[in-house]
């Protein structure tokens, strides 16, 4: 979702028209760039000759743009092409007596509106994801309290091997950006993705983060569930399941990522909540049910949390202990209330759009589609979960997304990619933004405000 810029500089190549044309407001002079500073950190790559076109992207809008140049960065460009460009100080190196006087790791980043290292490695991003701080670079990024952005660019086998794509997760987990490099051919001739993107597209990125436009979903509330229930047996037993909370708390944060004020109804899980998100902490299915109650209004409702089809009925008040006679005790189960079915038919606080999650170990297809069916939501989202196709618990998932059409009401099936749970959230996010702007829809909920209090 990048907004377009006015360059005063009118060239005339097809990717200059990103940031050429149709944005308004800057037309008209109201993005003013001219004190802004963007840190650049250069890293080791081919394509680090892009970053001084960047520079030059970016000074016309009056950016100023001092850089620190790895010792990777280095052998592609050098210190002085990067300050003949910008008219900057370019820094090297972490034990520099006159830069460190002032403490430069730390104040390179306190002076700046935001940091982006471009072109990214693969060994800074490595380095950066492991909180090392063995030279300048980062140093500041471990020091940075700026919004960072990383524009990584490597070979394909690079890019795709599972060492670098675990390290970007941990960056995202972190909050920090990545701007996914493009696919196509490479300059060491392998096709795939990693390739930098166009120096327009980097500049565009960058303008839209430093203007703090609204994000799509700015005043648009959303109720994400996530992570297991734990049903009580007795007060030291339960009913649980394998669910680990990853995909709703990936949703709850790319959500929040484009602006929306999100309320993260949690089952019992081990994750760290993401930054800005309010969090409420629940145990059972009933306490979920009440969670998600209270927490209407809302727009968006994403229900990936498992819960527990059955509570025990006849939980015990203390501990159940082994009996002599060898029989085990007899649990009688009652079936929990159906939260996504409720939601749907909330006779006044319906979520404007209402996503359901389902795991089906057998028949999913069928079973994803009757599910559907049953639910009364606006899209589903169906997995296989078995032995081979672990999902509970991994980093990564494959979903069927089920819709339905608004005019004969047949239902669509959508087979998504197997990807990083991260991506799969970003992937439904956009998809949610496209409808909410497809339907014309404006956030109804901000005269009235849930009533739930946030566990912190
Ligand atoms: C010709 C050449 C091109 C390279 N291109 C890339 C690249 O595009 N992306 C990358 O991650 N590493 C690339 N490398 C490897 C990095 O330069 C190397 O890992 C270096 O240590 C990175 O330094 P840095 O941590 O300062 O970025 C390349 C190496 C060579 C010799």
């Amino acid at each position: 979702m990048t907004k377009e810029y006015t360059l005063i500089d009118k060239r005339s190549s097809a990717a200059s028209h990103e940031i050429m044309g149709a944005d308004e407001s800057a037309r008209k002079g109201h993005c003013d760039f001219a004190d802004k500073n963007v840190l650049l950190i250069i890293a080791g790559g081919i394509s680090a000759y892009k970053s001084l076109e960047l520079i030059r992207l970016l000074k016309k809008f009056g950016i100023k743009t001092p850089a620190i140049l790895t010792a990777g960065g280095q052998q592609f460009i050098t210190p002085l092409s990067v300050s003949a460009l910008s008219g900057e100080a370019v820094y090297t190196d972490l034990f520099s007596l006159k830069d460190e006087s002032e403490m430069g790791h730390i104040q390179l980043s306190r002076q700046a509106d935001l940091i982006v290292v471009v072109p990214a490695s693969a060994n800074i991003i490595a380095r950066a994801a492991n909180g090392m701080a063995d030279d300048l670079a980062c140093a500041v990024l471990l020091a940075a309290n700026k919004d960072i952005l990383i524009c990584p660019a490597m070979n394909p086998q690079m890019w795709e091997n599972k060492a670098t794509q675990h390290n970007i997760e941990t960056l995202q987990s972190r909050d920090i950006d990545i701007l996914m490099p493009d696919s196509g051919e490479m300059a060491c001739g392998e096709i795939g993705a990693g390739r930098l993107p166009d120096p327009e597209h980097i500049c565009a990125e960058i303008l839209s983060r430093l203007s703090g436009q609204a994000k799509p979903l700015t005043g648009y509330t959303a109720l994400v569930t996530a992570g297991p229930t734990y049903e009580k047996i007795d007060p030291v037993r339960f009913i649980g399941n394998r669910s680990s909370g990853k995909q709703g708390y990936a949703i709850a944060q790319a959500l929040y990522k484009q602006g929306a004020e999100v309320h993260l109804i949690s089952g019992p899980t081990a994750l760290t909540p993401p930054k800005g998100v309010h969090i409420y902490n629940v145990e059972s299915a009933d306490e979920m049910l009440d969670a998600s109650l209270k927490a209407l209004p809302a727009d968006i409702a994403i229900c990936t949390a498992a819960v527990s089809d059955w509570r025990v009925e006849n939980a015990a008040d203390q501990k159940l202990k082994k009996c002599d006679d060898g029989l085990a005790p007899i649990l009688e189960f009652a079936q929990t209330p159906d939260i996504l079915k409720t939601l749907a038919e909330h006779k006044t606080l319906r979520p404007t759009l209402l996503i359901g999650f389902a795991a089906e170990t057998n028949n999913v297809d069928k079973n994803g589609r009757d599910k559907f069916k049953r639910k009364g939501c606006d899209a589903l989202l169906v997995n296989e979960i078995s032995a081979k196709n672990a999902v509970f618990g991994a980093d990564h998932n494959r979903v069927d997304y089920l819709t339905q059409s608004p005019e004969n009401k047949e239902i669509n099936t959508d087979a998504w990619p197997y990807m990083s749970k991260a991506e799969l959230a970003n992937m439904l996010v956009s998809k949610i933004i496209q409808q909410l702007e497809k339907t014309k829809t404006i956030p109804h909920t901000q005269c009235s405000t849930p009533k739930l209090k946030a566990t912190k």
